[in-house]
Order: structure tokens, then sequence, then C-alpha cells
């Protein structure tokens, strides 16, 4: 992912089933078209992923949600890098917020993660970000630096990844920050990954994520450092998403 156009990622979440197909054959017809400058990539739940692969076409990227930082193994409802990889996926979202707070991710596993999905070939996609509370305490960049540090293995270096921002406080809420929280807390980003993996990640993309939609795109995508976006909800209707793939061009 070292690159200097935009990278728009679709989080699916757990949404999604056979007939979410249409979407992406729809959102594959209109990229078709509209042949945009940015890279667009979908992230679908595990068991659409190899479906989603042959449905997207050239023109969109798989990726997975999460992955095991173990190759195999007795681990039950788990999935490895290389099943992701082998089922048609080139990246994998890492250390998302609802795996740090609803599983208990620590920074260390998503760094063990990353490492993972790097031997199996696949791009991760680390987000981080900070809670209301850390926000309101005015630790937001504090806490965002710390775990840059800690989440991003030194294997990083010289290979295609990508950091997401996620204020965890603007996940889903229609809440945003202001274009000048962002344009800090990305070069705050950018600092702490180079500080961490050197000057070879100085156009390693950052993402922003949380409550992107059509309508606010264009700005955010265009504020310093932001390179690209990680979106949940408006990832789902091809209409929308590609309203936000627009607002890259
Ligand atoms: O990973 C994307 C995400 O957490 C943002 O979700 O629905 O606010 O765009 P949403």
């Amino acid at each position: 992912m070292i690159q200097t156009s935009k990278l728009i990622a679709g989080n699916w979440k757990m949404n999604g089933l056979g007939a979410s197909l249409a979407e992406v054959a729809a959102l594959r017809a209109a990229l078709a078209e509209a042949a945009p400058t940015c890279r667009v990539a979908l992230c679908p739940p595990a068991t659409l992923v190899e479906r989603m692969a042959r449905a997207a076409g050239d023109g969109v990227e798989i990726g997975g949600q999460d992955c095991r930082a173990e190759t195999h193994g007795a681990f039950t409802g788990d999935i490895s890098a290389a099943m992701l990889k082998d089922a048609g996926a080139t990246l994998v979202i890492l250390g998302h917020s609802e795996r740090r707070q609803g599983h208990g991710e620590t920074d260390a596993l998503v760094a063990s993660k990353a490492e993972a999905a790097l031997a199996a070939g696949l791009a991760p996609i680390i987000c981080v970000g900070e809670t209301l509370e850390q926000r309101e305490a005015g630790r937001a960049v504090e806490v965002v630096r710390s775990q840059i540090m800690a989440s991003l293995p030194l294997a990083l270096a010289g290979r295609d990844f990508a950091v997401a921002y996620e204020p965890v406080w603007a996940i889903g809420t229609g809440l945003t920050p202001t274009l000048e929280q962002i344009e800090e807390v990305h070069r705050a980003v950018r600092a702490a990954m180079i500080e961490r993996l050197g000057l070879g990640v100085a156009a390693t993309p950052i993402l922003y994520g949380g409550s992107v939609k059509p309508d606010n795109a264009r700005e955010i995508l265009a504020v310093p450092e932001v390179g690209g976006a990680l979106v949940g909800g408006a990832s789902l209707k091809a209409a929308d998403f590609l309203g936000i793939i627009r607002g890259a061009q």
C-alpha cells in the first residue's frame, strides 16, 4: 500500500449475506464506468470473502476483518491469515476498536496478528483511536501515539500496510471530529509511524474512519495526511460507497 493515491476501504462488520453480492456487482459495474484514481477495498465477513473476491473483479480488493496470530491449530471459531489469503483476500483489518474493546485485544496481540498477516502475504490495516473519555481528557494524541508504538511490529518496515485512525466515539454515531482535530491526530500518527519504522513510511496511507458519509467524504479526504477512509455503515450500499469514492477524486 505504498502509494500516493487514496485508499477507500469498506468494513462490512457482521453484515451481509449472499444476497448482498448484488451490491458488489453494482459497485463493480459503476467503478468500471467511473474508473476512479483511488484504490477501493471491501472487507466483508469471512463467509463472503471468497464469493466477494470472485464478484468484485480487479477494481476492488477484498480483505478480512481480523485474523488469528497463529498459523493453524486448535482455535475453534478463529481464522488464520493464510485462510483469508487462500479465499482471495489481499488485506486484513486488525485492531479495530470493536475487537480491542469487545474481545480484549491488546496492542501486543495486534502486533502479532500484523506479523502473521505479513507472513501470509496480506497487507494489514491497523486501527487506532481514542475513546470519548480520553478525548475529553485531552489525551487523544497521547493514546493514539502509544497504540502506534506498540501495535506496529518492526516487520512492517518496507511492507505494504495502512493505519486507520478511528476515534471510538465517531464510529456509527454520526459524530465526526473537526477537520482540525483530524489533521492534528493524523500528523501525530505520521510522526509516531516514522519514529517507530523510519522514513520509509512517509507515504504509507493513514485512513480516517468514523461516520464517513458521501456528504462529508470530500472535505475529510482533503485534510493533510488523510490518505483514505475506512468506512462502516456507508460501505454496505454501492450508491453510498460510490459517493465516498467520488469524494476521493
Ligand atoms: O471500520 C469502520 C468503522 O468503524 C466506521 O464505522 O459506520 O462509523 O462508518 P462507521
